[in-house]
């Protein structure tokens, strides 16, 4: 994340794409692993978790394309920093919120 934010300060658009594509890969990772892990629990509530993965990912591939045809938006958005304080205030409130409530059908399964 702060890697987006370096690469924008210095105006190295190649990197900032080659970053958030990076972002984009690693949740998608990181999500897939979790969706699979839901499937061998009676966790409840997989559909609500699964669609917040999706929103988080279409919002990252929304902005990935927006900023790679310079689209105006986009731009400001990561200049700003509010895109990228979007993204990590997303991501620090799904694991701190969201992630936890899986966990006790976890060990139930154990
Ligand atoms: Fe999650």
């Amino acid at each position: 994340m702060e890697k987006i934010i370096e690469a924008a300060k210095v105006g190295d658009i190649p990197a900032v794409s080659k970053y958030i594509g990076d972002l984009k890969q690693y949740t998608i990772v990181h999500f897939g692993e979790e969706e699979a892990m839901f499937s061998a629990t009676a966790y409840p509530d997989v559909e609500m978790h699964k669609q917040k993965h999706k929103f988080f990912v279409q919002r990252i591939a929304q902005f990935e394309a927006g900023f790679n045809s310079k689209n105006l938006t986009s731009v400001y958005d990561l200049v700003s920093g509010q895109i990228v304080s979007f993204l990590s205030e997303w991501l620090l409130q799904h694991i701190g919120t969201i992630d936890p409530t899986y966990v006790p059908y976890l060990k139930n399964k154990k």
